[in-house]
């Protein structure tokens, strides 16, 4: 018999995912923008300029959008608070930036949507870049008192907090291929910027978990699923050393310092997989290199490497099982400017939440990156992963079918056929096989 829907616990979280940089709009103050800047460092050359207009507080624009996701049919949002706006100079505390993010949470309460508040996505403020970012002595105990700051002042208004977003993703574009600022080449700073981070969660966890005992505290962990390209022995000793060092290494680290005990969930991120293929020439990627296989579906650019793999998604969520944690997908989602195969992306992978629910996986809720267009890193202006299109020069927004999609799945709590046959068709048997 065929399933008529796949429905999800009650209760569960539908989200998106959003970060201050790529939202707001002049974050002048970090080193992001001021990288941005500089001739060659972004795909097209493009800033982040005004982003999604957030900040402003009289235009209101990020209060439209997150009036836009509670017509959707979501009950949260992820977005990220900006140390550099909170703590423009060592130790003095802006309190109008403070001012500005309650009112953005009290509207997201007043909607229904629960806040989950990240503390540093990837932005770091011009001072503490100035004195080495995280590879600076005092990294740890400076995050710490701005977690602290923060709990303090937002901790009313949100119970849901990720200290750290995708850390080796961070130490990884920063210190390893330099295409992040301050742009370096090295895998010993890489580790040690990694090792930082892992007593920077901690610390902060900490620190809020004095302000809050009850507030909910994680990390958010980018776990992509790095396969060997063929079954034979040097391509698995590559993979598996890309695994040890890109996946298992700060686990590892935060467990060291005695992070998982106290941790109140997983935060995952997962976009999809990677084929490595031994390569003496590539010491840099532990002489790893990523191969296409003929067969696979693979995103468009600027990702062309990366694999769409719904089933790693159950994978990660094994994989992070294992801490024995609540999780939260903290981000999921496609580049795909036209909405042609994000329908089915979608789908297929609520299919394979669903599925590790079923056995017996605790996971808790699902953010989609992202609800409006915003501004990608490096890409700059030329990947677009909203469920809402945005041109950045009117600030015009169209949603997108899978918009109409997502509303439909949040609303149901459920997958039913006939979203599958309305928005992906082709996906039927993969998301309903015959049994
Ligand atoms: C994740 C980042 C997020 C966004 C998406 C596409 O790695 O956390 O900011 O760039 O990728």
């Amino acid at each position: 018999m065929t399933p008529q829907l796949l429905t999800f616990p009650t209760g569960f979280l539908w989200g998106a995912a959003t970060a201050a940089h790529q939202n707001e709009g002049n974050n002048t103050n970090n080193d992001f923008w001021q990288w941005e800047h500089l001739p060659g460092k972004t795909a097209d050359g493009s800033t982040s300029g005004l982003a999604c207009d957030w900040w402003d507080a009289g235009r209101k624009r990020a209060e439209a959008d997150f009036e836009r996701a509670a017509e959707m049919g979501l009950n949260t949002l992820r977005l990220s608070v900006e140390w550099s706006r909170i703590e423009p100079q060592p130790g003095r505390w802006d309190e109008a930036a403070i001012e500005r993010y309650r009112v953005m949470l009290t509207h997201l309460r007043g909607l229904g949507l629960a806040p989950m508040v990240t503390l540093h996505h990837f932005t770091n403020p011009l001072w503490l870049a100035e004195r080495g970012g995280w590879l600076a002595d005092d990294v740890v105990l400076r995050f710490r008192r701005y977690a602290d700051y923060v709990a303090q002042q937002l901790g009313d208004l949100c119970d849901m907090w990720c200290t750290l977003n995708e850390p080796m993703v961070y130490a990884y574009q920063s210190h390893l291929t330099g295409e992040w600022s301050p742009g370096e080449r090295s895998l010993w700073r890489t580790l040690r910027v990694a090792s930082a981070m892992a007593k920077a969660h901690v610390a902060a966890r900490e620190a809020i978990h004095t302000r809050w005992p009850d507030a909910r505290v994680g990390v958010v962990k980018h776990l992509p699923i790095l396969d060997a390209a063929n079954p034979r022995l040097l391509d698995r000793l590559a993979a598996g050393a890309q695994d040890r060092l890109f996946n298992g290494r700060f686990f590892n680290a935060a467990y060291r310092h005695n992070a998982n005990p106290n941790d109140d969930f997983v935060g995952l991120n997962y976009y999809g997989r990677y084929r490595i293929a031994f390569d003496l020439r590539r010491p840099f990627t532990l002489f790893g290199r990523n191969v296409i296989p003929p067969d696979a579906e693979m995103w468009d650019s600027p990702w062309p490497d990366r694999e769409v793999y719904p089933h790693g998604l159950y994978r990660a969520i094994r994989r992070a099982a294992a801490f024995g944690k609540p999780i939260y997908i903290t981000e999921n989602g496609l580049a795909d400017a036209d909405d042609v195969r994000r329908p089915r992306f979608l789908l297929t992978h609520l299919a394979a939440v669903h599925r590790a629910i079923r056995d017996g996986f605790d996971v808790r809720g699902y953010y989609h990156w992202t609800l409006v267009d915003n501004y990608e890193w490096a890409e700059g202006w030329t990947t677009r992963f909203g469920l809402i299109a945005l041109e950045p020069e009117t600030q015009r927004r169209t949603p997108r079918r899978s918009a109409a999609l997502y509303r439909a799945i949040a609303r149901a709590n459920a997958i039913t056929p006939a979203m599958v046959e309305e928005f992906a068709p082709e996906a039927m048997a993969e998301i309903f096989p015959k049994t």
